[in-house]
């Protein structure tokens, strides 16, 4: 059994369908600890209703990867899931962990992603090029911001009428939560080997 990190900022939809997951899609990791860079994230909230340990990093900078490494030290992380974790994080911290991040995007990578698409921004660049389909990625996280190998991607139709608001639940019901459990088993199994 591995132990996995996720990390997060804000509601923890994604949080949830991993902790919703867990002895289901997935069964060679367990989430050891939810890591936040915000004390307010709902995320938060979730993770201890699961009574799953929780630690929160509000340090800036360097000193904000110095803490993450010691955290992820001290409850012996094997697998880093980034589920709505809205930091970049540096090329020194992620090759150290190399093939062992991943992270959701709420988009078919290559299309609206890379720094400053994050969130319902994407949703609104999607909307505002005016594609049909757009759809969710998961995939390892590199010193390139979306830019890592792609493990998993799922399609979902924009329909007339969507709002920014109306494709994030959908994108999010239709294919977020369920690749990003389902990649997160691939990682595991990958790694138990
Ligand atoms: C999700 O749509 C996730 O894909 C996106 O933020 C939302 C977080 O929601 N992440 C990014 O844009 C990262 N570049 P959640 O907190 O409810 O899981």
């Amino acid at each position: 059994m591995l132990n996995i990190a996720v990390l997060v900022s804000g509601g923890g939809t994604n949080l949830q369908a991993l902790i919703d997951a867990q002895g289901k899609t997935i069964k060679s990791g367990r989430i050891k600890v939810v890591i936040s860079n915000k004390s307010d994230a709902y995320a938060l909230v979730r993770a201890k209703n699961a009574g799953i340990d929780t630690e929160v990093i509000e340090e800036k900078g360097e000193s904000f990867e110095k803490a993450l490494t010691e955290k992820l030290e001290k409850h012996g992380v094997d697998i880093i899931v980034l589920a709505g974790f809205m930091k970049i994080l540096s090329g020194s911290f992620t090759s150290r962990y190399a093939n062992r991040i991943i992270n959701v995007h709420p988009s078919l990578i290559p299309s609206f992603c890379g720094k400053g698409a994050y969130g319902l921004k994407v949703h609104e660049m999607a909307l505002e090029y005016g594609v049909k389909v757009t759809g969710a990625t998961v995939h390892f996280v590199n010193e390139i911001p979306d830019g890592g190998s792609i493990i998993m991607q799922k399609a979902v139709e924009i329909e007339e009428g969507d709002t920014p608001e109306i494709l994030q639940r959908r994108v999010m019901e239709q294919a977020e939560w369920k690749i990003l459990p389902e990649a997160t088993e691939l990682v595991c199994q990958k790694w138990s080997k």
